[in-house]
């Protein structure tokens, strides 16, 4: 059975967000933009509609659900305590793209958390998002809308075969934002840790005062059995069936030079490169990333999807910027392409 489609491509009809909201509390899953990337919703208390998401995505069931809000009173029964810090990231961020780790309260399903004593909770920006938990009346728990392992759906074309007839309701609202998912913080000893890199930056978080460390995973590979504070890290996650190089420098010179040394020894390849180095590429097999880092962000996910489509024996991929936004660009495209990173 196909799912329902709601369109609100050209225009968002609030009133039509009731009938998905209805689902969400009926224990169906809904299919809904965020500010950041679509997301796979369903009732956040419900266990048994929350094993429905990890049914839907093939999702492993050690990697824990962000819980989405859509105002301060819901945490009251999500969360045991709420610290200093987190309350200043609340007021300074939401509603917005941050996810910060809080001690959870029996009230939160174990499936939800993947068993941890822990809950990522965040409050979406995206009024569509904030309408749809404000009428179901309940937090809705929601990984990124896309089969496991694959690019986050950041435009419903991109995923609409993988996930049609998985969920009762699909509310098209355009590409989104943001297009990278959330930054997802845990506080620890009065230190905002950085689990995974996202919009709001260390830079952003660094202005309020605080020490932000990031975590070493972000850039680095996992060593097997090696344990990490954000489960999802551990997946093979946004690569392509075809074999990726990250190529990056602090000299934009080197990079284009590197690049076209690539291009020689693998004639048969595709070259995803920033849109004013495209001229810079002999050849017809390239994609413009966009002319911002901001660009870059919405486009990317994307990007990866179509690249299989191009039937080549590499795919080359030019690196931005490792501060900012750029951090959580690289974090995906580094596992994109499954740690293959050239630095020069
Ligand atoms: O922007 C976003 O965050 C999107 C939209 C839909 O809100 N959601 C999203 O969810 O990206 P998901 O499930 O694809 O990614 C959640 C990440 C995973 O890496 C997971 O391991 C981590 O957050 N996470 C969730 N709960 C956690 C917890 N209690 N402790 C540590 N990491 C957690
Ligand atoms: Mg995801």
């Amino acid at each position: 059975m196909k799912s329902k489609y709601i369109d609100f491509k050209n225009r968002i009809e609030y009133e039509k967000i009731d009938e998905a909201s209805n689902a969400i509390r009926e224990g169906e899953l809904v299919l809904f933009p965020t500010e950041t990337v679509y997301g796979i919703g369903a009732n956040a208390l419900d266990e048994n509609a929350v094993s429905k998401i990890f049914i839907a995505k093939g999702r492993q069931s050690d990697n824990p659900l962000i819980v989405h809000i859509s105002n301060s009173d819901m945490l009251k029964d999500l969360v045991t305590d709420i610290g200093n810090i987190e309350k200043n990231l609340m007021e300074n961020f939401w509603p917005g793209p941050l996810t910060i780790i809080f001690n959870k309260t029996k009230n939160v399903p174990n499936n939800v958390s993947a068993n941890l004593d822990t809950v990522g909770i965040r409050m979406p920006s995206n009024p569509i998002a904030l309408q749809l938990i404000e009428k179901a009346n309940v937090p809705i728990a929601a990984p990124s809308a896309n089969i496991s392992g694959k690019p986050s759906g950041t435009l419903i074309e991109d995923i609409i075969e993988e996930l049609d007839g998985k969920v009762e309701y699909i509310i098209d609202a355009g590409m989104t934002d943001i297009g990278v998912e959330s930054t997802v913080v845990r506080v620890i000893e009065n230190k905002v840790h950085i689990l995974r890199p996202g919009k709001i930056t260390k830079e952003d978080i660094e202005k309020l005062g605080f020490e932000v460390v990031i975590e070493r995973h972000i850039l680095d590979e996992i060593k097997d059995n090696e344990k990490v504070m954000s489960p999802g890290m551990k997946y093979r996650h946004y690569a392509p069936n075809t074999k990726c190089v990250l190529v990056y420098s602090e000299k934009e010179e080197n990079l284009i030079n590197k690049i076209k040394e690539l291009m020689i020894t693998q004639k048969n390849c595709l070259v995803i490169c920033k849109n004013e180095n495209m001229e810079k590429y002999d050849t017809n097999n390239k994609i413009a990333m966009g002319r911002t880092i901001e660009e870059i962000s919405r486009n990317i996910f994307t990007i990866l999807r179509k690249v299989d489509s191009y039937n080549v024996d590499l795919v080359i991929i030019e690196g931005v910027e490792k501060n900012e936004l750029g951090l959580a660009i690289m974090n995906r495209l580094i596992r994109a392409c499954e740690h293959n990173y050239i630095e020069c």
